[in-house]
Order: structure tokens, then sequence, then C-alpha cells
């Protein structure tokens, strides 16, 4: 007799991704010969920098192909350190043993929430939030909170609108900042009301700053620059977006040391350490500040001038509202009413897709389902050309 599959209760409430679908229907049309404009990527269209790669090859002649310490590499955890240094940290300097490196941003947010929260857990996640943290606290056997933004101010909560949400059994929140799917940018105020909140009602925050660098008008603020004190944050951070590294599978966490040793400690039962040689490639990005500098730079002024272009074009169409990107490589733009459809999202990414022939992702993966995201991390006028189409669709 064949064992039928029945899924166990750990993953009993994980949904499929919502992107899925879009992304099976893309492939389905380009496999045809169709020509998709695909707006719907989460990643840098640029190669990961010469320098970097070359210092992973290096690496791996010289032997870098060995499990390494759990936690990483010192020299990493010591550049990392030395990185968040670079900015005005409150208190005391961040050192290497607050830093756990992993396989990636994703995997940094999923050790922290594990290790943070548990059954009868309540934590907050403002909406529209990237889809995972959703399925990662509930993973951690806790109980998601969505809290819906402002859509008059981009779409981003305030420390009133989470006090408002929060019930005795309230542990945590998610913040991300730039924000991934709107672009929205916390400003320096915003960020101090909701940490001394988070302070005062002993919650953890954990702080996804994976697109920080990526800011356009006004510059991202870390945390680490804002709360007072840090026993009670978590941040989480890599090299995926801004280095172009998403392949390379590294990310990380700057937490208090117990937290870090518990991370550690599950992180050494599920997958050790990071690849060696991802290790050294983010070593170099981080710690040949004047080519990383550069780089980056040319990368975040790609996507501004992308941004800018998407903008402008998106300017020939009043009717059309979207969210300010203010960083990030996304453009979120309300659909709310489209067709008449229950879920006007997934109504009008196929319509898009197969009257426009444009991939984009419906705002009901970010737990917005009145609103859709495109990416701009593709040449400027495929974005512009994507956009465009977009408008037509929604005002046709
Ligand atoms: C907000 C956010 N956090 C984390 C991640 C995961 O990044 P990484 O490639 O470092 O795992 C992404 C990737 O899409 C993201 O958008």
């Amino acid at each position: 007799m064949p064992l039928s599959f029945v899924p166990s209760p750990n993953i009993a409430r994980l949904k499929e991704s919502a992107t899925l679908a879009v992304a099976a229907k893309a492939r389905a049309l380009k496999a045809q010969g169709i020509p998709v404009i695909d707006l719907g990527a989460g990643e840098p269209d640029f190669d990961t920098p010469v320098f970097i790669r070359q210092a992973a090859a290096r690496a791996m002649e010289s032997g870098a192909t060995r499990y390494t310490n759990t936690e990483g590499i010192l020299p990493l955890r010591e550049a990392i350190a030395a990185d968040a240094n670079r900015i005005q940290v409150q208190g005391t300097p961040v050192t290497p043993a607050e830093v756990v490196v992993s396989n990636g941003s994703k995997q940094s947010l999923y050790n922290a929430c594990v290790c943070c929260f548990g059954p009868g857990d309540e934590v907050l996640i403002p909406i529209p939030s990237w889809t995972s943290y959703f399925e990662m606290v509930e993973l951690a056997r806790a109980t998601a909170v969505p809290v819906m933004g402002d859509p008059a101010n981009s779409l981003k909560v305030t420390a009133d609108m989470l006090a408002a949400a929060a019930t005795p059994r309230t542990k945590g929140l998610m913040l991300n900042s730039p924000s991934n799917p709107t672009g929205a940018v916390y400003s320096r105020e915003e960020l101090a009301a909701i940490l001394a909140l988070a302070a005062t009602q002993g919650w953890w925050v954990i702080a996804d700053e994976i697109y920080m660098r990526i800011a356009y008008e006004q510059r991202a603020e870390s945390v680490l620059e804002i709360a007072p004190a840090r026993d009670n944050i978590i941040v989480v951070n890599g090299v995926a977006k801004a280095y172009a590294m998403t392949g390379w599978r590294i990310g990380w966490t700057i937490a208090p040391a117990a937290v870090s040793k518990a991370m550690t400690n599950f992180q050494g039962h599920t997958t050790s350490n990071a690849a060696a040689v991802s290790q050294h490639a983010a070593l170099a990005a981080l710690a040949q500040r004047d080519e990383a500098d550069a780089a980056v730079n040319d990368m975040v002024k790609a996507f501004r001038q992308r941004r800018d272009a998407v903008v402008h074009a998106l300017s020939a169409f009043p009717g059309v509202r979207y969210v300010h990107p203010a960083g990030a490589f996304y453009i979120y733009v309300n659909v709310a009413g489209f067709r008449g459809a229950a879920d006007p999202g997934a109504a009008f990414a196929s319509a898009v897709l197969e009257e426009q022939q444009v991939a984009i992702v419906p705002g009901s993966a970010f737990g917005t389902p009145d609103w859709i995201r495109a990416s701009y991390a593709t040449t400027e006028s495929i974005a512009v050309e994507g956009v465009t189409r977009i408008a037509r669709c929604l005002t046709a």
C-alpha cells in the first residue's frame, strides 16, 4: 500500500505562495512564444559585482570548501559589526558576538521567529507586508496579527495603530523599512515612536532592513541608530538586494548575545553554517568598502532613474493611485474595485497578464487584496512599458 501523504500539523496552515499562480501563467505564455513583460521579480537584475565574484573564486581555490562555525566565520561577523557601526549606533558598538550569519535574511527572520515566539504568542505584522512573515510566525506556532497601514501615509503603521491591535498576548512585531511591497520608508520619528512603544511593552522587534541601502530622496535609517537600547531588538540584513547577491544566500542577525546563542543552536540543528564560499563573497562585499560603495551607488542610481521614469510614466494617468516609492524597487498600485472582483488584485493580475502580457504580483500575497506590486528591477524601457500597460488596463 503506498503511503498517502497527510501534511503534519506543523505545516497545516502553510499557504501556497500567492505569487506562484501568476508566475506559472507567465511561464505558460512565454512557452507559447508570447513575449511577457515580467515585473514580478523580487531581485536586482544586475550581476554580482566582479570584485566579489573574484574574491569568492580566490577563497574557493584557497580551501574555503569545508564546514565553518555555525554562526559564520569571524572575519565576516567582524565586517558585519563594523558595517553596522558605520552608522551612529546608539549605546555600545555592535560586536561580532551579536552576529549570526545564515543562508539569507529569510533564514535569519525564521531563526528569530522560532527562537522568540511560540504557542499563545501574538505577533503584530504591519500590512501590506512581505509575504513570508505570516508563514514564519505561524511556523513558530504563534499567531500573526495583521495591522493595516494608513493609505494616507504610504500604507505605514503608527505606534498608536500597533498599540490598538495589541493584547496581553502580544510578544513582538515585524518591521520592514524600506518596505517590500510598497517601497515606503519609515522616518526617524515614526520608528522612534514604534520602538519606544515596543520597549515599554517588552515586545521583540524584528527589524528587516534588507532594503536599507536602496532608498532615494531620504536615507533609510536603521533601528540601531534610533533605539536607545537594543536588548529587545533583532536586526535582520543581508547581501542579497544591495549587492545583487540573491543567489549566494547570505543573511544575518544582529541580536542580543543570548538570542544569538539560541539562534546559533537552532541553526546548528537545522542547516549548520551558510556556504563557506558565499561567506567569503559576502566578506568582500562588506570589507572592500570603496569598491562596494561604488558598486552599490551605481545600482541605486540606476534603480532611482527607473523609479523616476516609472513615476513619470504613471503621471500620464492621473486616476492611477500608488504608494510613493521612496526605496526598494517596487511600486504598489491601487486596483480597488477592479471589474467588481472579490479579489481585485488577483483579478487584475490575471487580466493584465492575458490582455497586456505583463506579470505582476497581486496584493493578496502581502495581505492587501486591493493592490498589486510591480517590480522595476529591470531595464528602464521594460519597466516604463510595463507600468504604462498596467495603467492602461486599469483605466480602460
Ligand atoms: C522584505 C524581504 N525580506 C527578506 C527577503 C529575503 O531575502 P534573502 O535573499 O536575503 O533571503 C526578501 C526577499 O525578497 C524581502 O523582500
